[in-house]
């Protein structure tokens, strides 16, 4: 066994031992176990969105996106060929990234900047990306901040009440509709493929944070005796919480470092909020073992950690080394070494990923008849942007051995701004 291979393996991480088909199942079970209610299980969250209602043309509506880093506004109008139209689109930072703040700065600052488009519409789609659990009337009430967002104060209040009471102040009473973004994605993949004919459907973001949405018939959510029993309700899995995937002490290290330890270990795994910093903390572990010259492993000892998108790039071309890594007096070895250490968290990131996904698609019931396949929309700068071990196609070949073998078709779909598309479709049909 190579030096690097032998010291990942002895703290834990050895990827080609995991074995996919066991995880499937365990992730399956914490499923079944979540619509049961299993206060230690998969949240699996009901939605209370109807996703078969059509959404009424030329008719426009504004939208808040609340996502991991940036939160944007926008108003959308759907023309009478069901094709969206995004307009008045502007980015903001996420009020809670950089620094705590009030529950009251936190609504004031997202009506701030809707209530302009808001005055030129009915109504409020509002995507959050967070854990929150649904009314019937699609109000939302926040479980905990996930991506390290600090804003305390919300945690178990109303978010759509909240947002509402703000725009109130100003002049404008409007419903809000929230959902979460997995959900977003999915209506928005359902609104873009309705000429296809899909058996069902599935919403995956893979971006900051990581989660999927899927379409559970309400017999299954045995938690909920209120449902129609003959219905079906799109369902948040909040898959980042999943705690029975393997992790290992490089994991388990970055997770005691920060404020939220022990929650959402899964998505400390696979998302980019983390990425970065456990290639870091690997690194830096590594320099600690003597796996790297002494000048490199001073330096890799002083580096900071480094954001997910320069231990990405860096692992794409080492011969480039960016941001921090350009310090780094890196001889030839070295740099085998640091992709030896680091390449493993993608291919890792890619397997749970796509385990994530398969469970998702086989829980729809869906897919057996190859004319109707199962829609799976996904959105996320980590999916898309990733370039170290050829990620997403990576996601897609677990995929194909996952539910290929299980005869099981499906459509992995793209649709620009998912998440917008389908706040406005529920803000228009809510
Ligand atoms: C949140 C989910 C969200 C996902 C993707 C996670 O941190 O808990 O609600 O869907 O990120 O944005």
């Amino acid at each position: 066994m190579q030096r690097t291979e032998l010291f990942l393996s002895e703290n834990g991480l050895r990827v080609a031992s995991l074995d996919p088909v066991a995880l499937l199942q365990a992730f399956s079970s914490e499923m079944t176990r979540g619509l049961g209610g299993a206060a230690d299980a998969l949240p699996m969250i009901p939605a209370f969105i109807a996703i078969d209602r059509p959404v009424p043309p030329d008719t426009r509506v504004a939208v808040i996106d609340a996502g991991g880093t940036n939160l944007r506004v926008a108003t959308v109008w759907f023309d009478a060929h069901g094709k969206p139209h995004i307009e008045d689109l502007s980015r903001h930072r996420m009020p809670g990234t950089q620094g705590e703040v009030s529950a009251e700065v936190f609504f004031e600052t997202l009506a701030d900047l809707v209530a302009p488009l808001a005055a030129r519409t009915a109504a409020v789609g509002f995507c959050f990306s967070y854990p929150a659990e649904i009314t019937p009337d699609c109000d939302a009430r926040l479980l905990c901040w996930t991506k390290q967002i600090q804003v305390p104060s919300v945690v178990n209040t109303m978010v759509g009440s909240g947002l509402r009471k703000q725009l109130v102040r100003r002049g404008l009473d409007r419903p809000v509709t929230v959902l979460n973004d997995t959900v977003a994605t999915l209506l928005a993949g359902k609104s873009a493929g309705v000429a296809r004919r899909y058996d069902s459907y599935v919403g995956l973001i893979l971006g900051t944070g990581t989660n999927t949405a899927y379409v559970e018939q309400n017999a299954n959510i045995t938690k909920c005796r209120l449902l129609d029993p003959r219905g079906a309700m799109t369902i948040n899995v909040e898959s980042g919480s999943f705690s029975k995937a393997p992790r290992s002490r490089f994991d388990q290290l970055l997770d005691a470092s920060l404020a939220d330890c022990g929650s959402y270990t899964f998505e400390k795994m696979i998302a980019g909020a983390y990425l970065g910093s456990l290639g870091g903390t690997i690194l830096k572990e590594g320099a600690r073992a003597g796996l790297f010259t002494p000048a490199t492993t001073q330096a890799m000892l002083d580096m900071p950690l480094p954001s997910s998108k320069d231990l990405d790039l860096f692992c794409h071309n080492p011969w480039l080394p960016p941001g921090s890594f350009a310090a780094l007096p890196l001889s030839e070895d070295d740099r085998r070494t640091a992709l030896e250490l680091c390449l493993p968290i993608y291919t890792r990131a890619a397997l749970f990923a796509a385990v994530n996904i398969a469970a998702a698609v086989i829980r729809t019931g869906a897919g057996a008849d190859p004319l109707h396949p199962v829609a799976v929309t996904i959105d996320g700068s980590t999916y898309y942007r990733t370039l170290a071990a050829s990620f997403a196609s990576r996601i897609q070949g677990h995929l194909r051995s996952l539910l290929e073998s299980r005869g099981l078709h499906y459509e992995l779909l793209s649709v620009d701004e998912a998440p917008v598309i389908g706040a406005a479709v529920a803000g228009l049909i809510g």
